[in-house]
């Protein structure tokens, strides 16, 4: 061949693996309402930003008819490019090729971008869609998950790892995005579950259908695995270059700062108005987040799960911070198992990654009953505990209204470790509710009354102006500043500012126990 014919010959190889499937298995995939995997790549990353490796990459499975087949790309396009001119590695598994399913080279083209994204200090984003472990490749299939989960282990904490679901992700191939820090899905086309609903019949009786058994919604809402829903694969993509824009690449680097023209100082007057007189009426965390952030952009994650419980993103004055609120709207914003597990792995996102975290709290207690106690609430519970007191980020708490006994303390109070603790004058820091204090502290007074109706009210009146307020906890320094509400903005600037150099040392160890 000259030279000519071996650029010419280049080319044809290329672009025959570039058909994937053949048109056939490309119709189907976009009859199925999906895109095939190059075009998903093109329309994540920046335009031309795409850089493929391992195109040429081959499975050697000599099993069954698998001696003489071509499986293009081995199922899965490798690459890196960039998304808004920051660097990101990515695999695509291509359903189109032998159902995308994951063999021995398919694995390894997988470890190879997992291994250069952590030695450059890039995330690494997987566009999942598989029929799971190439059954002909056996055991070698196999192996190539357990390399894949070895990798997203060590590359916990070192750089964000992001899963996106496009297809179907059955069986142990789960267990990839599982370990990874966010898992996107999208409605009608996404599917994540152990065992499909065939299985279920045949074992349990029980019968479903895929989308509810491991759909988008059943794992944003339910079971809390996803942490996005998207409508369609566009919107999942805008989804997470969203996501992107407030993470750093890597685990020593800052999160971007972003001049968004919002002043620090800037006040509302609306915060001062907010707390509704009736200490049992709720009222919208959400917008007292949104009047103290950047532009009122609140990004949250997980937003369809455990709402009584908000977790995201935002910045102030230009940097990002990992925001933690109780919701007040939801279950009256108490803490309970799920609330629990979604706010404790935030908080050790946010630490690993450098992210400041700022705590917005009203919080009546613990969610009472026997599912919560059989659930294993105290063991899901200490995860929050655990998690706050481990973060060594800058930890900013404010109080807006009730923090109460054990959730008063779990969420970033001074003594798990907080760096700056506001409350507002509104705040009612205590063990207990006053109606529920009154009955125990002042019992025998109650009972020995003539009117011991009248009795109870009088005494629940002088609890909660003794100990309702922020005043005792300001008085014993658990909390640094009583502030005016609409000044929490300037505040929380203020601080964060002060806060930037922080830096705190622990004892050595090899890792601590978090209880799961
Ligand atoms: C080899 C596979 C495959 C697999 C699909 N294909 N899954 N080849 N190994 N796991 C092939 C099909 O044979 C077919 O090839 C092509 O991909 C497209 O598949 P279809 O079945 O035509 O597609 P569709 O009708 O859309 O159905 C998709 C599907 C189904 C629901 C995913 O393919 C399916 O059930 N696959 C098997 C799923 C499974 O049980 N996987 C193992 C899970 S256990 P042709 O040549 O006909 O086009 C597992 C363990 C991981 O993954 C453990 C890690 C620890």
């Amino acid at each position: 061949m000259s030279t000519r014919e071996k650029i010419d010959d280049l080319f044809e190889r290329s672009k025959k693996i570039e058909t994937g499937g053949g048109q056939k298995a490309v119709e189907k995939q976009h009859q199925k309402g999906k895109l095939t995997a190059r075009e998903r790549i093109g329309r994540l990353l920046d335009p031309d930003s795409f850089t493929e490796i391992d195109k040429f990459v081959t499975h050697r499975c000599v099993n069954f008819d698998m001696a003489g087949k071509e499986a293009p790309g081995e199922g899965v396009i490798t690459g890196y490019g960039t998304i808004e001119g920051r660097l990101v590695y990515v695999f695509a598994q291509d359903f189109t090729v032998l159902g995308g399913s994951l063999g021995e080279m398919h694995a390894q083209k997988i470890c190879k971008v997992l291994d250069m994204a952590m030695q450059m200090g890039a995330p690494c984003i997987g566009l999942n869609d598989s029929g799971g472990a190439r059954i002909q490749e056996a055991v070698d299939a196999l192996s190539g998950y357990g390399k894949i989960f070895y990798r997203n282990t060590l590359a916990s904490g070192v750089i964000p790892q992001i899963s996106v679901i496009l297809g179907p992700s059955a069986g142990g191939a789960v267990y990839s995005p599982a370990i990874t820090d966010y898992v996107f899905m999208v409605k009608n086309i996404s599917q994540m579950f152990i065992t499909g609903p065939q299985v279920i019949k045949a074992v349990t009786g029980e019968e479903v259908t895929s989308e509810k058994l491991g759909g988008a919604m059943t794992h944003n809402r339910v079971s809390g695995v996803a942490h996005f829903a998207a409508e369609d694969e566009e919107d999942c993509f805008g989804q997470i270059r969203k996501l992107m824009s407030f993470l750093p690449s890597n685990n020593l680097e800052e999160a971007p700062y972003l001049e968004t023209g919002d002043s620090p100082e800037r006040m509302d007057e609306a915060l001062n108005e907010i707390i509704p007189d009736n200490p049992n009426a709720g009222y919208e965390m959400v917008e007292v987040i949104r009047k103290v952030v950047d532009n009122g952009e609140f990004f949250q994650t997980m937003s369809l799960y455990a709402a009584n419980i908000m977790t995201g993103y935002a910045r102030l004055n230009g940097r990002v911070i990992g925001i933690i609120a109780n919701n007040p709207k939801f279950m009256a914003g108490c803490l309970d198992i799920n609330a629990s597990d979604k706010a404790a792995r935030h908080i050790r996102f946010c630490d690993a990654f450098n992210i400041p975290i700022v705590n917005f709290v009203d919080v009546p207690g613990y969610l009472p009953g026997t599912t919560q106690e059989f659930g294993g609430i105290i063991r899901h519970g200490a995860k929050l505990l655990y998690a706050y007191s481990e973060a060594t980020v800058p930890k900013i708490t404010i109080v807006t209204r009730k923090a109460y006994g054990g959730s008063y303390l779990a969420m970033c109070s001074r003594d798990l470790g907080a760096d700056q603790v506001f409350a507002w004058p509104t705040a009612e820091i205590a063990v207990m509710g006053a109606d529920g204090a009154a009955n125990i502290i002042f019992r025998k007074e109650i009972e020995g009354a003539d009117d011991p109706v009248a009795k109870r009210a009088e005494m629940i009146e002088e609890y909660k102006e003794r100990f309702a307020t922020p005043y005792v906890a300001a008085e014993r320094g658990f909390v640094d500043i009583v502030i005016e509400p609409q000044e929490t903005r300037p505040r929380l600037a203020n601080a964060l500012e002060m806060l930037a150099t922080k830096r705190e040392t622990r004892p050595a160890k090899k890792h601590g126990n978090i209880p799961l």
